[in-house]
């Protein structure tokens, strides 16, 4: 691909990964005027074509709202007050609004999220390089920090003050830390997630999780024609070995209610299967290299944290690294990573909870699935543990060292000349 403009040699931050961590701290950094490249290894139709996520926690909305890049989630996404858990064929509605004074969830695809920054990013006049291969980091713990890449057949260097990994779990930045000085905590379950897209009108108005001896499944949306379906599966298992008529027969059976609810079948147009895994690498800083997202973390997606956490996680980074060009200051950046990881380990600890909650688990002798039960029954019955499912699963408010002020200033105008700008 023919680059359209020619990409910067130098900047402040170098960015990898154009996922919903790296966009959005390029973005909160360009609001208060301090430069970033993003390198990304996808093209750009590949990376807005992803899909992934759906649940947006109350922090995350207002964020976007807050940066001027929620217009379309306000206009096409659903605010959700409520989910389901639903076992024992009955269902249990756990208020989330009225139990965190008014919070609620939105429920948007992460693609569109993308599709958003990408468009805010570009008219901005933003560096954004698309299919840049064989990214390498260098010298992030000296003083001349840089990435090398190859983008258009021509091998190309940048340096940066900071570098920050938002790549993902299998990226190249966390790998480049030697092995002795990183600590990795994981879990890997023995199941995954089956997820299909369906042509329907909503199955249900909230989120249903429902728990069944067959296994889990979850009952989501993405808007009033399109509905997104899960449920738990053999992590080695293909799509190819579950035909239409199976996914509905199971999640027939496993939504199944006493109240005969029913689950209309819909035209099944996209199918995919996910693993569950738990994983946090600490620290989250080696020296001018930042780890933000799924790079540093992964939850399994039961408690809809990866996304929110990414943002969390780059919201704090970005206070940091704007107020060290603002005042010379390194204490935020010196802190990132204490303050980042309170917010992982307790989202890593609320997902593993909501997994051990609502999936089978073949190895569980019978007093581990009476526990289970116990526990289901307790949320469905006690209002301090409703209270705490729904505290976690808005998010709590993301706890920043300063007040976002710099967010009101004005952005300053990018310099043209020396760097070039727009996506390559
Ligand atoms: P990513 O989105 O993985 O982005 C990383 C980017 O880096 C990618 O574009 C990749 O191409 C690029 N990259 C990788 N290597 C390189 C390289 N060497 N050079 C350059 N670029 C590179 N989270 C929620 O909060 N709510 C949900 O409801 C939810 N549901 C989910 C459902 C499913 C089925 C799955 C799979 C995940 C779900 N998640 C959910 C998790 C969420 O999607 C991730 O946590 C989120 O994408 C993390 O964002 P990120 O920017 O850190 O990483
Ligand atoms: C969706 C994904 C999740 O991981 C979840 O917990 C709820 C909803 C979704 O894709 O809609």
């Amino acid at each position: 691909m023919t680059p359209t403009n020619p990409t910067p040699a130098r900047t402040q931050v170098g960015i990898v990964g154009a996922g919903p961590a790296g966009l959005m701290l390029s973005h909160l950094l360009h609001l208060a005027g301090v430069d970033s490249v993003v390198l990304e290894s996808r093209s750009r139709a590949e990376v807005e074509a992803t899909l992934r996520a759906g649940v947006l926690e109350q922090g995350t909305v207002d964020l976007l709202i807050e940066t001027g890049v929620g217009e379309r989630m306000l206009r096409e996404g659903a605010v959700h007050h409520g989910i389901e858990l639903r076992f024992d064929g009955r269902g249990h509605r756990i208020a989330l609004s009225e139990l965190t004074d008014g919070r609620a969830i939105m429920l948007y695809a992460q693609h569109e999220v993308i599709k958003d920054l990408i468009a805010a990013r570009l008219a901005a006049e933003g560096s954004l390089v698309f299919d840049a291969q064989d990214v390498s980091i260098h010298d992030f713990d000296a003083s001349k920090p840089h990435i090398r890449f190859t983008h258009a057949d021509r091998k190309r260097q940048l340096a940066c003050d900071f570098i920050v990994g938002c790549d993902g779990f299998r990226g190249v930045c966390r790998a480049s830390v030697p092995a002795n000085v990183r600590h990795e905590y994981s879990r890997t379950y023995p199941f995954g997630w089956f997820g299909i897209l369906v042509k329907a009108p909503p199955y249900s108005p909230e989120l249903i999780y429902a728990n069944h001896e067959r296994g889990f499944s979850l009952v989501s949306t993405r808007s009033r024609d399109v509905q997104r379906l899960y449920f738990q599966c053999d992590p080695d298992d293909s799509t190819e070995s579950w035909p239409d008529d199976r996914i509905w027969a199971e999640l027939a059976a496993r939504l199944a209610t006493q109240d005969d609810w029913t689950l209309r079948e819909g035209d099944i147009f996209q199918k995919g299967i996910v693993a569950m895994r738990s994983f946090v690498c600490e620290p989250m800083q080696f020296g001018s290299l930042f780890l933000a997202g799924d790079a540093a973390h992964i939850v399994p997606p039961t408690g809809a944290k990866g996304l929110n956490l990414a943002i969390a996680d780059v919201c704090v980074l970005s206070d940091a690294l704007i107020e060290y060009y603002a005042t010379g200051r390194r204490d935020g950046l010196g802190g990132y990573s204490a303050l980042a990881l309170e917010r992982v380990w307790a989202a890593e600890h609320f997902s593993w909870w909501m997994t051990s909650m609502l999936h089978r688990f073949d190895d569980r002798d019978p007093f581990q699935q009476r526990l289970q039960l116990a526990q289901l029954k307790e949320v469905a019955r006690s209002h301090a543990f409703q209270t705490a499912l729904a505290e976690n699963y808005v998010g709590h408010p993301i706890r920043r060292r300063a007040s976002p002020e710099h967010l009101k200033r004005r952005p300053q105008k990018k310099r043209r000349g020396a760097y070039g700008v727009g996506a390559t």
